[in-house]
């Protein structure tokens, strides 16, 4: 089999995996290689939530970006269903924002404000509001913003979802392949050299998470990212707890299907030790006893972490190598990978397709912020 492709994706994560299911929606034949297995790392770890409000004010470029990415949901959920089975288990049953003192309230208040004056819905629910609609959660809760529009997937089935879309329109995957450099010839990158030998493209696209400034390192650039460790848990209840995600400061609990619920996550920064600790675990179990005192019944099931890439800036570098041609970075999606990963899927085939993206990605261009170009 021909070793040469029309363009490569270095990364088995949910962006790459977008990135390979929309190029060869448009019909190139591309390669995927993860240096590990399949959603192993950050896409493996992730709770999945749908937080384009949740997680932003409601202005600038990285909402604009988030907010379209989530309205591309549903119809990503039927056509990864279509093609191969897999249910992302999209559930839309909002998030609830929620206060704990006067100083929350403040501030939710100030965000709703400014979300409307966006034209996007966000809803002032007080305590007693919030407990009639779920009866589970504490007295300590004074009040909370709901986000109807933000929900949730799973995201392990969402980046496998990606990946096997991808293989059913030809990409071939390649698991335990690591990528050790590039071949470039005039300014153009035209290969990639890995512990199973060489392959041939002159689109390559760099979708490493958290590992992406260590591929780079030989082409001179040095972007601005540090890794951040997240932990989580989950449990499972037999009379289910939740129907909204309930998202507070350092704890989140995300209610998924079959009475499972996801409880995360600490942020750890600059470090890529993915054990988890006794001291995060203990820290979100405290947390959540106090959102939702009965989560004490549930019976535990497993708890694990994974490394988040974040930037300088808190935006995703999204565009072209600003030295090598062809080469394309896509990466630095921080705690909104999952949510961030249809559009960030359709854009980079734009870019490689030498396209106009429906969006400006000026603000998110590589050579934005770089530490070093040697
Ligand atoms: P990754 O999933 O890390 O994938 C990168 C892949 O590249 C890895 O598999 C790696 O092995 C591979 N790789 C690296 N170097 C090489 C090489 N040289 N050769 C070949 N392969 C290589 N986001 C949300 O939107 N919603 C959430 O609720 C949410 N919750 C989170 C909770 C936790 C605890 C964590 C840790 C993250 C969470 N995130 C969430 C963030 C989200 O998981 C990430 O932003 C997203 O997964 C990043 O995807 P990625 O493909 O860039 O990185
Ligand atoms: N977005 C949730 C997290 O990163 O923990």
């Amino acid at each position: 089999m021909s070793n040469t492709y029309d363009a490569i994706v270095i990364g088995g994560g949910v962006i790459g995996g977008s990135i390979a299911y929309n190029l060869a929606k448009r019909g190139s034949k591309v390669l995927l290689l993860e240096k590990d297995r399949l959603a192993s790392k950050s896409s493996g770890a992730a709770a999945g939530m749908l937080g384009a409000q949740a997680e932003m004010d409601g202005v600038g470029s990285l909402f604009q970006l988030a907010k379209k990415s989530r309205g591309m949901f549903p119809t990503l959920a039927n056509e990864i269903k279509e093609k191969t089975g897999i249910d992302i288990d999209l559930i839309n049953k909002g998030m609830l924002k929620i206060c704990l003192n006067d100083q929350d309230q403040q501030e939710n208040k100030r965000i709703i404000t400014t979300q409307r004056q966006n034209g996007e819905e966000a809803e002032w629910l007080t305590g007693s509001e919030i407990r009639k609609k779920e009866p589970a959660v504490s007295e300590a809760i004074t009040g909370a913003m709901y986000l109807e529009k933000d929900g949730h997937v799973d995201a392990t089935q969402l980046t496998l979802g990606f990946l096997k879309s991808a293989t059913v329109l030809g990409v071939v995957i390649k698991e335990y392949v690591e990528v050790h450099s590039f071949k470039f010839s005039n300014g153009k990158v035209t290969g990639i050299e890995t512990n199973e030998g060489h392959f041939t493209s002159d689109k390559i696209i760099v979708a490493g998470g958290a590992w992406s400034n260590k591929i780079l390192a030989e082409t001179g650039l040095q972007l601005d990212t540090y890794p951040v460790k997240g932990e989580c848990f989950s449990v499972v209840i037999q009379q289910p707890l939740l129907s909204s995600t309930i998202f507070s400061h350092g704890c989140y609990l995300v209610p998924k299907k079959g009475g499972r619920i996801i409880v995360g996550a600490t942020v750890i920064p600059r470090t890529f030790n993915q054990q988890v600790t006794v001291e995060g675990i203990s820290l979100l179990m405290e947390k959540a006893k106090y959102l939702v005192p009965s989560i004490v019944e549930a019976e535990w099931e497993r708890a694990w972490a994974g490394i988040r890439p974040q930037t300088a800036d808190g935006l995703p570098y999204l565009g072209e190598h600003p030295i090598y041609k062809g080469l394309f970075v896509a990466t630095g999606h921080f705690r909104n990978g999952i949510l961030l990963s249809p559009i960030t899927g359709e854009v980079i085939a734009d870019l490689v397709e030498g396209k106009e993206p429906p969006l400006n990605l000026s603000p998110f261009r590589v050579e934005r912020m770089v530490k070093q170009y040697t």
